[in-house]
């Protein structure tokens, strides 16, 4: 059946199911849609449907806006919220959340559930190809439940995981020309992987040969990362108290041409992978009665240093003898992004509240309309947000401080001209990225200097 499926994946003839069209799965979609495939994009938020339905896109899917128009508009890209019956084979591709594990969450529960949907109107020859971050043992799971409903997995029904890497916004390396890791119960199944991921990355895959690998490199890939932020962020700490500038030190390290690899500090990690995908590994540290304590540290700072920032500008607010009125710029987790998930900007925030202080926030990406839901991401529902559009010279002159917590390419020219001009009282720069002025009367602090 698995050798018919491959046929039909060389030819064209089988639909994709695409599940959970966020960040990761809708450029997917696109993707092999616009390679030819029949693709069905499927969320379980309506809204979502209606608005790739009405071809109202956000900013960070404008970049393939022209392939999404020509294969919405031949036909070959559908939206809808459910999962359909094929006459002929079906490969299902998961790109669904995983929450972090609670006593009352389970990080599979999207995962299961949409393969429980797509298994609904399954048959002999179909495929699941998980891509969204999973626990260890969890493509395992749901082998037992595709088995469950008297497939066989391997030989009539084929499982992949190949872990999604992407990066938004990061110029060198993007869906195309990451490689990826890939497990597959079996050779065919690979072979069908290799066909579809020819027009997602040219089939740059690494196959291995458990499911437990490819689950442990991608949790452990995002660890790499999340550890490597917190100990530049720590250096950062002792800069401070040392007066010599992170960035310098950093530079200087990267002259050694092997066994050092640059990070930069900044106010944390943030998203949906960075600070939650090693998780995945303590936990399963925990489940084996061991320790992983690289992470847990790690994780510890990332939540200190937003705390520190807050500390940092309460002691300065006190040192200048300032009205604690202050902006804080660039609530997405990174630059360039409209994603809010878990940023260091909504810790800030709310460190400075409980602190006295009068915020108001800025960021071009921000939507006020969407202030519930960045809240909930951000586990601060309930905390009262006051927004400011624009940093013009009348909205910012009753403010006395300004922290930049990520620049945008949007705001960056502002924020220096605000600087140059000094406009405001005082800056505090969590990216290191202003450069000293002497000219200028406000007070600059950069985190790490
Ligand atoms: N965003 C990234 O940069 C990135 C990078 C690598 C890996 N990942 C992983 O990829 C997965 C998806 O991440 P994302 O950022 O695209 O998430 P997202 O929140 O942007 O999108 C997920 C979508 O899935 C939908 N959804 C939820 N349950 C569903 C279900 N049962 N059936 C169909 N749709 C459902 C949601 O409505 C949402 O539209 C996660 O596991 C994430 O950890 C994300």
């Amino acid at each position: 059946m698995l050798n018919q499926t491959l046929d039909k994946t060389k030819t064209k003839k089988n639909k994709i199911e695409v599940f959970g069209l966020g960040y990761v799965g809708l450029p997917l979609a696109v993707k092999l849609a616009f390679s030819g495939y029949q693709v069905i994009g499927i969320d379980t938020n309506p809204e979502r449907i209606q608005r790739l339905d009405q071809t109202n896109l956000i900013e960070s899917e404008l970049n393939f806006k022209e392939e999404f128009l020509t294969c919405k508009n031949n036909g070959n890209l559908l939206f809808s919220t459910h999962s359909q019956k094929n006459e002929n084979s079906k490969i299902g591709i998961i790109c669904v959340p995983t929450p972090i594990r609670t006593k009352d969450i389970d990080p599979t529960i999207f995962v299961k559930s949409t393969i429980e949907k797509f298994l609904e109107t399954s048959k002999e020859g179909d495929v699941i190809i998980i891509e969204s971050s999973i626990e260890v043992g969890t493509t395992d799971e749901m082998k037992k439940i595709i088995e469950s409903k008297g497939f066989k997995v391997g030989q009539n029904f084929g499982l992949a995981y190949c872990p999604e890497r992407i990066d938004p916004q990061n110029k060198k390396w993007n869906l195309e020309n990451i490689p990826r890791v890939i497990y597959c119960s079996d050779d065919i199944t690979y072979e069908i992987s290799l066909q579809l991921f020819r027009f997602v990355n040219n089939s740059n895959l690494y196959r291995v040969n458990s499911p437990k690998i490819a689950e442990v490199v991608k949790s452990f890939e995002n660890a790499f990362r999340l550890v490597n932020i917190s100990l530049v962020n720590e250096l950062a700490i002792l800069c401070d108290k040392l007066k010599i500038n992170v960035k310098d030190v950093i530079r200087a390290a990267s002259t050694k041409p092997f066994g050092f690899m640059p990070f930069y500090s900044g106010a944390g990690a943030g998203g949906h992978c960075i600070p939650k995908d090693p998780i995945f590994l303590l936990e399963s540290s925990k489940k084996f009665g061991t320790e992983f304590k690289t992470i847990e540290n790690a994780l510890q700072i990332n939540n200190f240093v937003p705390k520190y920032i807050s500390n940092s500008l309460e002691n300065l607010f006190k040192e200048f003898g300032l009205d604690k009125k202050i902006i804080l710029c660039g609530m997405a987790y990174k630059p360039d992004i409209e994603d809010m998930r878990d940023s260091p900007g909504f810790k800030i925030l709310n460190e400075l509240i409980q602190k006295n202080f009068d915020v108001v926030i800025h960021d071009p990406y921000f939507k006020e309309e969407l202030t519930e839901k960045y809240l909930k991401e951000n586990n601060l529902e309930g905390l009262k947000i006051n927004v400011v559009r624009d940093l013009d010279d009348k909205s910012i002159e009753n403010f006395k401080g300004l922290c930049i917590v990520q620049t945008h390419t949007k705001t960056k020219a502002r924020l220096e001209e605000i600087y140059k001009n000094s406009l405001i009282p005082l800056i505090y720069d969590c990216q290191n990225s202003i450069k000293n002025d002497f000219n200028s009367k406000t007070i600059l602090k950069l985190l790490g200097d």
